[in-house]
């Protein structure tokens, strides 16, 4: 039997030869989309384009980017290229309004899934002997499934927890001695308060090694924290729902800040979110990306709405993005001032008396945004700090913001445990301001 721990031959080609085989998946693609998606036809049509023009991998910018709003329209299965008979899988990502975002899935697909998983973990420093502790959430969302499929693939052990029962989270930790964990790092967190609250202690008894963690973002202060308290390496992955699933980018441990993106499956770009112009490598702002080997669902030019910028190949041949600041619609504009919850993260992380649990709240009581932020003192620290101490963490954090942000906020210190935890994706603002 044995694993897959070898690298595939395509993570060791040549820059020319994935753009070989870029175009020719491209074409073949697109040409998939347009015959078998009514909506794709209808939009090529109005843009005046055919997937016969894609002589070169740059003409892709010829064609029209889908959004989710074109995925609402066609729901659920409006934007399958295949029969329903040859759909073996669908899954569905709930969304803050209206209609989930339904994706499907051939048997090709769950295996060139399962595949582009398997390689993230290898490329994270899995291996097929490794007991992997797979703690995304099962269901319709992409998280469990799409990971648990990799770890199998890889060869590796998976232990299907999914989220939520914390206590049976370290129970399990602890008993089973897992090498990787695989979770939303919020919910990492939330592990790591209960596994202390049980008297238990990293390096006695902790045995993993390795933490593959994404689905929302975050940052390198909630990094540097997860690494201490539970003493793994954490890596970044990157994956979203539309064009797969979790298994779209990873971080390697030897080129941390940057996650290889798998160029062989999708089709990365960056634009400029208010023109929708093409950017040049190295430049912030929107990913764009186009499966390129996707059968049941071929997505052509998808607006992620997630900001970063392209980074140079590391060790393969793959170009890489820098982790995920944000989303554009998760921008928050107060009193005029861009802000993504994560630069308030990376700011409260300074402050080492706080922990990295925190809610944004913003009201407008008046004419103008009030931005309050609600973070929670060390566990440590609690019953040992005084009204005035507590005054003071606030009054500095505050200063804190205002000069690295340039937002005033109000900052409230509590106690910890008060903060809801999350067992999947953070939920990081309150957003009560009146509705326009
Ligand atoms: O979150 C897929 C996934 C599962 C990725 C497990 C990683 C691990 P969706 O629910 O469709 O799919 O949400 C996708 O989540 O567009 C980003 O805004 C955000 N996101 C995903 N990974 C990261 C990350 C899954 N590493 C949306 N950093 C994406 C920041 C992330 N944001």
């Amino acid at each position: 039997m044995g694993g897959r721990d070898e690298l595939e031959p395509i993570e060791q080609a040549s820059r020319d030869a994935l753009a070989a085989l870029q175009l020719q998946r491209l074409q073949k693609s697109v040409h998939a989309a347009y015959q078998g998606i009514p909506h794709y036809k209808k939009k090529f049509a109005a843009a005046g384009v055919h997937p016969g023009d894609l002589k070169s991998l740059s003409d892709i910018a010829k064609l029209p980017f889908t959004t989710k709003e074109d995925l609402r329209q066609n729901y659920p299965f409006g934007m399958f290229a295949v029969p329903m008979a040859d759909i073996v899988r669908v899954h569905a990502s709930s969304g803050t309004t209206g209609r989930p975002t339904v994706v499907g899935y051939t048997q090709n697909d769950i295996a060139a899934w399962a595949q582009l998983m398997a390689r993230s973990i290898r490329a994270a420093g899995g291996r097929s002997t490794d007991k992997i502790h797979n703690a995304y959430g099962y269901g319709l969302f992409t998280g469990g499934l799409g990971a648990h499929y990799g770890g199998e693939y890889l060869g590796a052990t998976v232990i299907p927890v999914s989220g939520g029962f914390t206590e049976r989270q370290v129970q399990l930790i602890v008993d089973f001695r897992p090498d990787i964990i695989m979770v939303t790092p919020s919910y990492m967190l939330a592990i790591a308060d209960e596994f202390e609250r049980q008297g238990f202690v990293a390096a006695k008894d902790c045995s993993l090694r390795i933490g593959i963690f994404g689905a929302e973002p975050w940052t390198d202060s909630m990094r540097d924290e997860i690494e201490r308290r539970m003493g793994l390496q954490a890596l970044d992955h990157y994956g979203l729902s539309e064009l797969i699933g979790p298994g779209v980018a990873q971080e390697c441990p030897d080129s941390r800040g940057g996650l290889t993106l798998w160029e062989d499956h999708f089709y990365p770009e960056i634009i400029d979110p208010q023109t929708g112009r093409v950017l040049p490598d190295g430049e912030p702002g929107e990913l764009v990306l186009t499966s390129l080997t996707k059968e049941a669902m071929p997505v052509v030019r998808y607006r992620t709405r997630d900001l970063t910028r392209l980074l140079p190949p590391a060790r393969r041949p793959m170009r890489r993005i820098e982790r995920i600041k944000g989303r554009s619609d998760d921008m928050l504009i107060i009193r005029g001032v861009n802000l993504f919850p994560s630069q308030i993260e990376a700011v409260l992380g300074r402050e080492t008396a706080l922990a990295p649990h925190y809610v944004l709240e913003v009201r407008r009581p008046h004419a103008l945004d009030e931005l309050d932020v609600l973070v929670e003192m060390r566990p440590e620290l609690s019953g040992k700090l005084g009204a005035d101490d507590i005054d003071g963490l606030a009054l500095r954090a505050q200063h804190l913001i205002k000069s690295y942000v340039g937002l005033t906020a109000t900052v409230r210190v509590l106690e910890p445990g008060t903060i809801e935890r999350s067992q999947g994706k953070a939920k990081r603002v309150l957003d009560r301001r009146p509705k326009a």
